[in-house]
């Protein structure tokens, strides 16, 4: 697992954004993004957006997987994950709408939408590059604690946690769903690369956990320590609770070039 400490969430954005665009570069056109939604990846969209503006990146046949969808919000809810991912993906990234795909939450049978999520995302040659952030108490996706470290995309139900979390997006806490689709930790493991986005002291604690704690399903992220290309950049705050920061400082410093990007 590569850890880079950035001063602060624009140079996270920079960073991951620029650890995207190198798998971008090297797949082609037609890579493969995972995506997740949030605060944390927002300013590696921008990053993104603005290096396919500069045509320093061609995303002109790409696909995007979203990791999950609330069930249970009328269709074409503001905050569905569908419209959050057109808003803060497909449109900035100038991505063909028919080539993103967020998982059915609105389907009658969400067992088979989960099954057909599966199976699209096999049919597209698997993810190249999958973007994650990490909830205040580790899920990633909407794996939360005790997710079954190999689970497929199917159906969970969100903590007290995450919901209240997540009420920031909702008029009231009540109006969060309580339901989900959302990929598994197994399928997330099966991207080619994985890049975690965090930032603030409220994601400290996880970051540690992830990081540094046994690998552990009260820690669904502490799962990419299994993964062989794992890159999770953090600003200070959310890196203060590793006690390794120092070597990964040292590692940054002393990276050869061939590895920079
Ligand atoms: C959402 C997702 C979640 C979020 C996590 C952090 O698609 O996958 O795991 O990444 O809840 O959310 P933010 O970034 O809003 O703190």
């Amino acid at each position: 697992m590569e850890v880079v400490i950035c001063k602060d969430a624009a140079q996270v954005g920079a960073v991951a954004a620029a650890k995207v665009a190198q798998v971008a570069r090297r797949v082609g056109p037609s890579v493969v993004l995972g995506v997740a939604t949030g605060s944390s990846p927002l300013a590696l969209y921008s990053e993104l957006a603005a290096l396919v503006a500069a045509g320093s990146i061609d995303l002109s046949h790409a696909s995007a997987f979203a990791l999950d969808e609330y069930v249970g919000l009328p269709q074409g809810h503001p905050e569905s994950y569908a419209e959050v991912i057109r808003r803060t993906v497909t449109e900035p990234l100038g991505l063909d709408p028919s080539r993103v795909h967020v998982p059915d939450g609105f389907a009658d049978d969400l067992a088979l939408a989960a099954e057909q999520y599966e199976a699209a995302i096999a049919a597209a040659g698997g993810v190249d590059v999958q973007i994650l952030g990490i909830g205040a108490n580790g899920h990633i996706g909407f794996n939360e604690p005790t997710s079954s470290l190999s689970s497929r995309t199917r159906i969970k139900i969100l903590t007290p946690r995450t919901r209240a979390d997540n009420a920031r997006f909702f008029d009231s806490p009540e109006q969060v769903p309580i339901h989900c689709l959302t990929q598994g930790l197994g399928t997330i493991l099966d991207a080619r690369e994985v890049v975690l986005v965090a930032n603030g002291q409220s994601k400290a604690d996880a970051v540690r956990a992830a990081v540094e704690g046994p690998l552990t399903a009260m820690v669904p992220a502490s799962v990419l320590q299994l993964h062989r290309f794992a890159t999770v950049v953090v600003d200070e705050a959310a890196a203060a609770g590793l006690t390794t920061g120092d070597f990964h400082a040292f590692i940054r410093d002393n990276k050869p070039e061939w590895q920079r990007y």
